[in-house]
């Protein structure tokens, strides 16, 4: 009795696996379907390269990867990390860019808003502060990282060059992003920094000037430092981004640090 229950229900289970196959092979056979997936079916390598090929996000890896350059202690994973910590600054920062207004004295109170009103203010600010503090230092691990496994050398030199443009766009982010608070600890970081950039010979001044929009901070230095804050720097650094990606592929995918070992 309870051998036919039992050979019953794992009938009924061969059956439902079935109708789902069956349902699975006309949905992949509609033209909805094969208009969003082009790659078609079955299961060859030509197909499983087509399906990397023709997704925007699989897109980002190389069809063929050396399987070393994947392992944890290639890379510690820290470029992708620094990207990620990009991607988090992007979503908190638009999220905190729809409560926070570039005025005086608009600009101090949104922030107390942010802490003490807004559902969740708090945690969206302290989760773009922690990003930005982690970004600086995990972009500088990953130059490090870089530099001891000799991937700077021919032919990922003009990489390289890329990475100190990003470095340096991270660290204008986190400088600029530091006056937008409006509160004393802001106003006197960026009146020490900007000074220090008037030092420079020769443009010193006039690039503080361009700065502050004037010889004080001010609220035309708040709307200029909010602009290159929100628009000029992140832009910069996707398109950076992009080209230090592509990059990595043009010059061969990741350095192998053990098959030059060998060599
Ligand atoms: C926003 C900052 C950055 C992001 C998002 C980023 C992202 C990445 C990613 C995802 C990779 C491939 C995987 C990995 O190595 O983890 C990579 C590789 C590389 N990065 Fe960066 N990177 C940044 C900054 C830098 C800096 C500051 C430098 C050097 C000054 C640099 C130089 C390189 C080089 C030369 C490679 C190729 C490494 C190899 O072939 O082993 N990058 N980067």
């Amino acid at each position: 009795m309870g051998e036919s229950l039992s050979r019953g229900s794992a009938r009924n289970r061969s059956e439902g696996v079935e109708k789902m196959v069956n349902l699975y092979q006309r949905l992949a056979a509609s033209s909805v379907w094969r208009s969003l997936f082009r790659s078609g079916t079955g299961d060859s390598a030509l197909r499983r390269s087509l399906l990397i090929y023709n997704a925007l996000i699989l897109h980002i890896h190389p069809v063929k990867v050396r399987r070393r350059t994947l392992a944890f202690r290639s890379t510690y994973y820290l470029g992708g990390i620094s990207l990620l910590l990009l991607i988090i600054l992007v979503v908190t920062g638009i999220l905190l860019m729809f409560y926070y207004r570039p005025a005086i004295p608009e600009a101090y109170q949104d922030m107390k808003d942010l802490e003490f009103v807004v559902t969740s203010g708090m945690f969206i600010r302290n989760m773009h502060r922690w990003a930005a503090h982690s970004m600086v230092i995990v972009v500088f691990l990953h130059m490090l990282r870089v530099f001891f496994h000799g991937a700077y050398r021919p032919p990922r030199q003009f990489n390289w060059v890329i990475g100190v443009f990003l470095l340096i766009g991270t660290l204008l982010l986190s400088y600029t992003g530091y006056l937008l608070p409006w509160d004393q600890l802001a106003h006197w970081a960026v009146n020490v920094g900007t000074n220090m950039v008037g030092y420079a010979p020769v443009i010193g001044q006039k690039i503080r000037f361009y700065l502050l929009g004037g010889h004080q901070i001010g609220a035309n230095a708040l709307i200029r430092f909010y602009v290159l804050h929100c628009v000029v720097i992140p832009a910069a650094m996707v398109w950076l981004i992009a080209v230090h990606l592509w990059r990595v592929r043009k010059d061969g995918g990741l350095a192998d640090p053990i098959k030059r070992e060998e060599s």
